[in-house]
């Protein structure tokens, strides 16, 4: 099966090529926290900052040219604590403000894995729809006391992950995220199954049919398995809505605009599953995708139905639109019969986790405060920040519904996130833990590290977690 997303190999190749072995000529980069760290430099160069009135301010960047009008060095400001919450990402300002060439840090660097990482965040570009290719390339030395495999196999993750994101809907259809799920296995020894079509109703994955069944590109099942039987099992479950029309309850056009970004979450999990097979995190990972189109047709969903879910609740339809959480539902409760001591959606699951925290910064919720707490530590620490919220068991009532077991949404405007993570928080029983993450699964603001466009938020932040939780 071919697709239009680049191959995981080519993606792996690309970015190997960005990072440059110890000793290669490069320019070099100087980190400045205050204007006293200025007092070394030479007098030439003291004399092109006190011209320029350049000041080390948090990320504002100097180029320092030589004798000949080459670029000598660069300077780059650190200081001050005004972004304190975004300085782990900093660096990433630094691709879009340095012309093409080769680099290096000058300076001491406190975390270089994730200065390097910070940098080949930065240096990412969507070119694939662009015509006449692209040569403008910014690389840099792997500088003392950085892990190349951990770094690239972070990149590669939030790289394909992007990719994904980025992808219009013509062209990354459930059967695309399927070729793309079977690369990444073959890539690193995972097995797969998928299931698809009519298959979903057989084997009793009836929600994932319903809200699938109306496009004729059919709904599946993407589930794959990696790593060692005896490990710690760890299963996370990404919503694959390749383009999410909110069906009969139609989206208006300034709200379905996007939505060929309603498969983020399945881009971080697979994101994930890059970087723990790339780094071999000694845990068992299964990835559950359900992939579908949130379509019009005759044969659509309606609201009013009621669907008999895949543990055996009816679920009362109150709005298509709320596909999400109907997909994840017959996802979770296949994961959850196997009681994996970790449990985590990610899903771009509602537009109130938006409302709530802004497009930067998901909410999590989990069953479990170790967990919790670990998670929203590692999260900043990386700078793929997330933001706990509860699974707050009194509003579990806003979801009664008058003739099934459960209403998937709730009538009125209140805390729209937390009702959806307490629909889905219904199918877990056996699972250790649980924990969900209502991601944006896109940057509307360019930031450092992160560019415009598609991002597999808190794909690093599970990963560092369980890295330091469990890893060697
Ligand atoms: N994919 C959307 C949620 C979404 C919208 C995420 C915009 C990010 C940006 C989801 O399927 C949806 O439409 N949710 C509805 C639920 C509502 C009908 C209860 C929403 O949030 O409006
Ligand atoms: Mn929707
Ligand atoms: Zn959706």
């Amino acid at each position: 099966m071919s697709t239009h997303v680049m191959s995981l190999d080519a993606l792996h190749k690309s970015l190997e090529d960005l990072v440059l072995e110890p000793g290669a000529p490069s320019i070099p980069i100087e980190l400045v926290t205050s204007a006293d760290d200025l007092s070394g430099i030479g007098e030439r160069e003291a004399r092109w900052v006190e011209a320029r009135g350049w000041k080390p301010s948090q990320g504002s960047v100097l180029l320092v040219p030589g004798e000949n009008g080459e670029i000598e060095k660069v300077l780059f400001g650190t200081g001050g604590d005004d972004w304190a919450q975004d300085a782990p990402m900093l660096i990433g300002a630094l691709p879009d403000a340095l012309p093409a060439g080769d680099y290096r840090f000058s300076s001491t660097l406190s975390n270089p894995d994730l200065a390097v990482l910070g940098f080949l965040k930065g240096c990412y570009r969507f070119t694939r729809y662009k015509s006449g290719g692209e040569s403008d390339v910014r690389r840099l030395v792997l500088p003392e006391g950085a892990d190349r495999t951990h770094i690239l196999a972070l990149a590669e993750g939030v790289y394909l992950g992007r990719n994904l994101i980025n992808t219009p809907a013509n062209d990354l259809g459930p059967a695309d995220l399927e070729a793309v799920a079977r690369d990444i296995a073959n890539s690193s020894g995972a097995t797969i199954k998928v299931t698809e079509g009519s298959s979903l109703l057989a084997d009793n994955f009836p929600m994932i049919h319903a809200v699938g069944r109306a496009s004729d590109r059919s709904p599946r099942l993407i589930d794959l398995r990696w790593g060692a039987e005896s490990a710690p099992r760890v299963t996370v479950v990404g919503k694959g809505i390749c383009f999410d029309t909110g069906g009969l309850n139609l989206k208006p056009g300034n709200a379905m605009s996007l939505m060929k970004k309603d498969m983020g979450g399945a881009a971080a999990a697979l994101a994930f599953a890059v970087m723990v097979m790339r780094t071999k995190l000694p845990i068992r990972l299964r990835v559950l995708i359900p992939a579908a189109d949130n379509s019009v047709a005759g044969n659509a969903f309606r609201p009013g139905d009621v669907l008999q879910s895949r543990n055996g609740m009816t679920v009362e339809i109150g709005n298509t639109d709320a596909e999400g959480r109907l997909v994840l539902a017959d996802a979770l409760s296949l994961a959850d019969e196997e009681a994996p001591d970790y449990l985590v959606t990610f899903a771009t699951l509602t537009g109130a986790a938006r409302v709530a925290l802004g497009p930067d910064l998901p909410p999590f919720y989990s069953t479990d405060e170790a967990f919790a707490e670990g998670m929203l530590k590692s999260s900043h620490a990386v700078g793929d920040p997330v933001w706990r919220m509860p699974f707050w068991a009194p509003y579990d009532k806003l979801l009664k519904s008058n003739i099934a077991d459960v209403n998937h949404i709730s009538e009125g405007p209140f805390a729209g996130s937390v009702t959806a993570a307490l629909f889905l928080k219904r199918f877990v029983e056996h699972a250790k833990r649980y924990a969900h993450l209502d991601i944006y699964g896109w940057v509307p603001r360019q930031q450092p590290g992160r560019p415009r466009g598609g991002e597999p938020h808190a794909a690093r932040a599970l990963y560092e977690y369980l890295r330091g939780e469990l890893g060697a």
